[in-house]
């Protein structure tokens, strides 16, 4: 795989780090001191320093004081613990936000945020960057040489609360982008299609971020949606600017909130800005498949950051606390989602945060020292985990291997599919790219989630999952992946729109149409409580279209429903390429048999044999290979493999068994 993202060239440390977010300003030095102590027991190397240390290091403007810091980074340095130095810029201080109220972002009805909270901040605010850079400036001029830091942490999760504004200065530099964007106002109005409703503008003046009380144009929200991310990212290269010209040897990265998409902003395309790309994942306590969800955002941190390691910035040991009911992780749970994430390309496991708070907002989040103490289970499994992240050593700087499927995926894709009105509005935009990566999971068959720009030549299988907004360019190279000889699955409501979110004409899937050699002229969405039948025998639901055939063949056609009698799967043979299209949204059993049936003629085979409920992906490289057995199930399973299990020692000949809930990374023999 190709693609956007370094691979850092010196690890912040020797191994796989470990440790996590670490905000001592809450404490008293004695608790910092046993918090060392601690830190060395759990094998802690590597904390996230600093995220809410503005007030600290300025507590009036321009004041600055940065002996806490530095007795931090002493204590931390002489207990061996490297540090992810955070810019302190998502916690302005209240003595700024009271100064400068016009640096805290509006909302969508013109509404100024109150004081408080973190990344109170307009990205476009030009006073806001100025006090900004003038911080970053002065620690990093101040800690440039220090041995302990050895990665820098722009702000903290970037667009998390600042994602959008509206107030003036947004507005302003939003029409200054679209001016530079388009060029002229009637490019705009042809682009946005602002002729509909008589919308069309003058002037740039005229036109204003997607404001409350009204209908809004879907050309214009996605290029918002574009301009916020954008805005967000200049904010990251100019303290990236300030940070290189201090410390040139220390990488930079910030963390990336990537899940199922789309995200706040495009990560996919802020990658190459990152010396190395760093997540924080958080699973929902009630969602049964978190694991699988878990490892969707593995696949697609590993897409945006080219395949090589990423790094795991933050997870939890237990709940979280901004759901309604926050539950615990389960007994052993922590160390299979730790595992998981490092089977699928994270170089690191972090979580937020060290100790868990006494008070803030956040004091009922879990940490890997819970409130009860050192003496919890929690705490145990935090030593444990620590244990095992140390055996792991040797998997660091490996690669995931053996992925011959790709899905793709991008988040303008994502903020088009939302913005406007749609046939079925319930639509969510990675509903159909986990469904297929889930039926994949269950078969041990390791996916890429990888950007539409990335090289496709080595991939047996290309999944274009409802990827609602393609470009001509990015639809050529699909075409041109199928006519080399590749395997394509498009699935409905793909390639509808393009790049300024306008339908594709003489029908759906508009950019796919002549590769598929069929194609549908009407949408047929099922209510909630409706399914159809297919003439194969499989059930499906929510969408249908009604489809004509120009030069495939049917696979499948509906047997009940709107569209009964007409082609519901349809697959080309294009030269030594296959084109598949599915136009409904199959229920588990059919997407299982149709994915089994296209891996069967494309050769993809699973990771290994092993039984269900088995999470199985291997890393390698420079001749070694370690293929990572998760039993996510709470009875006893088996996978085979033959090689020493890097955890216990053993050696397994053919067949390792795995208690309930077990983990397993095999040092595979050469094969
Ligand atoms: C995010 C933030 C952290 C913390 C955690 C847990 O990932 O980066 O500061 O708030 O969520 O809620």
């Amino acid at each position: 795989m190709s693609g956007a993202g370094q691979a850092l060239g010196a690890w912040p440390t020797d191994g796989i780090s470990y440790g996590g977010d670490y905000n001592p300003e809450q404490w008293d030095w004695d608790v910092i001191l046993e918090d060392m102590r601690l830190m060395r027991r759990a094998g802690v190397d590597l904390v996230t320093l600093g995220v809410f240390s503005w007030v600290v290091h300025e507590p009036r403007d321009g004041e600055f004081d940065f002996s806490w810091l530095d007795r931090m980074l002493d204590l931390l340095h002489e207990h061996g613990i490297s540090v992810d130095l955070a810019t302190p810029t998502a916690a302005p201080p209240m003595w700024l936000q009271h100064a400068h109220p016009e640096i805290l972002p509006e909302d969508e009805w013109g509404r100024r945020r109150a004081p408080g909270g973190r990344l109170g901040w307009c990205a476009s605010s030009p006073v806001f960057r100025e006090v900004a850079l003038r911080i970053v400036e002065r620690l990093a001029e101040h800690v440039a040489g220090h041995p302990a830091v050895r990665l820098w942490h722009v702000s903290n999760e970037l667009g998390g609360g600042n994602g959008r504004c509206h107030c003036a200065e947004s507005t302003r530099s939003f029409q200054e982008w679209v001016e530079a964007r388009y060029g002229t106002v009637e490019a705009v109005n042809e682009a946005w299609g602002m002729a509909f409703w008589g919308n069309s503008f003058s002037a740039f003046e005229e036109i204003q971020t997607p404001r409350g009380g009204t209908n809004h144009n879907p050309g214009q929200q996605l290029d918002y949606e574009r301009f916020s991310s954008d805005e967000l990212l200049g904010h990251y290269r100019a303290e990236r600017a300030i940070l290189k010209k201090w410390t040139p040897e220390v990488p930079v990265t910030t963390n990336f909130m990537v899940g199922l998409g789309p995200d706040v902003v495009d990560y996919a395309r802020w990658a190459p800005e990152m010396d190395v790309v760093g997540n924080d994942h958080y699973t929902f306590g009630p969602d049964p498949r978190r694991h699988q969800e878990l490892a969707f955002s593995g696949d697609r941190m590993r897409g945006i950051s080219g395949g090589g390691p990423w790094m795991l910035m933050e997870h939890a040991t237990g709940a979280s606390s901004w759901h309604a009911i926050n539950q615990p992780k389960l007994p052993g749970e922590m160390i299979r989602h730790a595992v998981g994430h490092v089977a699928r390309g994270s170089d690191s496991v972090m979580f937020f945060q060290w100790r868990a708070s006494r008070a803030g907002i956040e004091q009922f989040h879990s940490a890997m020292l819970p409130h009860a103490g050192a003496e919890t289970r929690v705490f145990e499994d935090v030593v444990r985990l620590g244990g095992i992240v140390e055996r792991l050593r040797e998997v660091r700087g490996s690669r995931v291997v053996g992925a011959r499927v790709a899905l793709l995926h991008d988040n303008e894709a994502g903020w088009a599919l939302r913005s406007g009105l749609k046939p079925n509005n319930r639509i969510g935009y990675a509903d159909t790219a986990r469904a297929i990566h889930d039926a994949l999971f269950d078969r041990a068959v390791t996916v890429d989630v990888v950007p539409p720009w990335t090289t496709l030549d080595a991939y047996a299988v290309v999944v274009v999952p409802g990827l609602f907004l393609v470009s001509d360019e990015h639809a050529a190279a699909v075409a041109d992946y199928v006519a080399g000889g590749g395997t394509v699955l498009v699935t409905w409501f793909s390639g509808i729109v393009d790049g300024t979110n306008t339908v594709r004409l003489g029908g759906y899937p508009g950019a796919f149409r002549d590769l598929l050699g069929a194609s549908s002229e009407q949408i047929h969405p099922l209510t909630d409580d409706e399914t159809v039948l297919l003439d194969a025998g499989w059930s499906a639901k929510r969408w249908t279209e009604l489809v004509r055939v120009d030069d495939a063949q049917v696979v499948a056609s509906y047997a009940t429903g709107p569209n009964a009698g007409h082609p519901a799967v349809t697959r080309r043979s294009v030269g030594r390429g296959t084109a598949w299209y599915l136009s409904t949204e199959l229920e588990p059993d059919g997407l299982g048999a149709l994915l089994e049936r296209i891996l069967e003629e494309t050769g993809v085979a699973a990771v290994t044999h092993a039984s269900s409920g088995v999470e199985a992906v291997r890393r390698g490289g420079d001749g070694q290979s370690f293929l990572f057995l998760i039993n996510h199930t709470d009875a006893e399973a088996w996978a085979e493999a033959t090689g020493e299990d890097l955890l216990t020692g053993t050696v397994h000949r053919g067949r390792v068994d795995l208690a309930a809930g077990a983990v397993a990374v095999i040092r595979e023999e050469p094969r």
